[in-house]
């Protein structure tokens, strides 16, 4: 955007909307506390890096212990190895000429690990590796209950066999993403019982891997709803959370953050009262993106207020056209007026955006650009 380093130093009222704000205080406290956390259970921390998909983001989790970083896409890998991150962790199948392409070329410069949940997904890599010189790192994916990509835990054993004698490839370890953590809701003993599970279902499947011969060094498990318990079980050696960086309003719905905790807004004007008690704000789809609510009352942001920015009661988007978003809830409002609101998803709506604004103290203290984008 023309001029939008102008915009340093800057009280965020002056910024152009809708925008993404990110409280810098929040952000680095979460960042502590996550790392603080993985030290507890003695984990190695590897941050998911789609909810940011910034590169100063990724420093800062690194600077605070994190091993490494993990990616789902390969526009976010080039992206990390571009901006110069050593050690990175593609947690998505590299199925097409493409995310192979990509893999190859990631390898060469940086420490590379790709996830697979099957033959069919890891042999043409081994094959272009193989033919390239290389030998690419892979962890067997192990569906522990969410029920997507990853093996059945009972085949995890053959298929690891035959990645492990597979010419191009090192099997590195096994990994699951307890995301039915999350599916449970505001349920913190069944996340609890779940998380748990997942861990100790991936530490059973890696030690029977280790009876029989393999060596399994990583054991990595990575959600935000289960990063108090999936990482707690012994054998689990990683945790690869990734919303806890900025929060959102569906890990607040659920309690798995608090709202104090939560570092991204975005900030909206309100553009038209025409419509009664129903205002129109510049904030709609296209700013907020299309993730459902775990409220259940299919919103698309919920708007925050107070002092502190975070305390809610000031409404919410109920819904939202492509830049228009229906704020219902609120106390009267003028054309103009600013609010501040809670995505659901963060990840979902950093992709939204090319840059976000890092503030500190209502004033503009950095603008870091949204890398990896598809
Ligand atoms: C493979 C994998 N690992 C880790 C995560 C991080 O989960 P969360 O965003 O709940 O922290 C995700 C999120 O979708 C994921 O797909």
């Amino acid at each position: 955007m023309t001029g939008v380093n102008d915009l340093i130093d800057r009280p965020t009222e002056e910024l152009p909307s809708p925008a993404v704000l990110i409280d810098l205080p929040t952000l680095r406290r979460n960042i502590a506390e996550m790392a603080k956390l993985a030290d507890g259970f003695d984990v190695a921390l590897r941050p998911h890096w789609k909810t940011s998909k910034c590169a100063e983001v990724g420093r800062l989790q690194l600077e605070a212990g994190a091993v490494g970083l993990t990616a789902a896409t390969a526009a976010e890998v080039e992206a990390l190895v571009v901006a110069g991150f050593e050690d990175v962790f593609w947690a998505y199948p590299p199925v097409g000429p493409h995310r192979i392409a990509t893999a190859l070329r990631a390898a060469r410069q940086a420490r590379l690990i790709v996830g697979v949940d099957s033959l069919a997904s890891a042999e043409p890599l081994a094959e272009a590796a193989a033919a390239a010189g290389l030998t690419i790192e892979v962890r067997l994916e192990v569906d522990t209950g969410l029920g997507r990509t990853g093996v059945d835990p009972d085949e995890a054993l053959d298929i690891a066999w035959r990645l492990a004698h597979t010419p191009g490839l090192v099997l590195e370890g096994v990994f699951t993403h307890e995301g039915h953590v999350q599916g449970v809701g505001a349920d913190p003993e069944r996340r609890t019982e779940l998380g748990t599970a997942a861990g100790r279902l991936l530490a059973e499947v890696a030690e029977r891997m280790r009876s029989d011969g393999l060596e399994i060094p990583s054991v990595s498990v990575g959600s935000t709803a289960g990063a108090r318990s999936a990482p707690s079980v012994a054998g689990v050696t990683e945790a690869r959370p990734g919303t806890y960086v900025y929060g959102d309003e569906n890990q607040v719905a659920i309690g798995t953050i608090d709202p104090a905790d939560t570092a991204m807004t975005v900030l909206s004007r309100v553009i038209s009262t025409e419509r009664g008690e129903t205002v129109l704000v510049d904030a709609g789809i296209k700013a907020m993106s299309s993730d459902g609510s775990m409220h259940g009352d299919g919103r698309i942001g919920t708007v925050v207020s107070g002092s502190d920015g975070v305390s809610d009661g000031e409404g919410v988007l109920a819904t939202g056209h492509e830049e228009h978003g229906f704020l219902r809830g609120s106390s009267p409002k003028r054309v103009g007026e600013l609010i501040r609101i809670r995505p659901n998803h963060a990840c979902g709506l950093t992709n939204m955006h090319s840059h976000v604004f890092a503030v500190e103290n209502g004033v503009v203290v950095d603008i870091w650009p949204v890398l990896g984008r598809y």
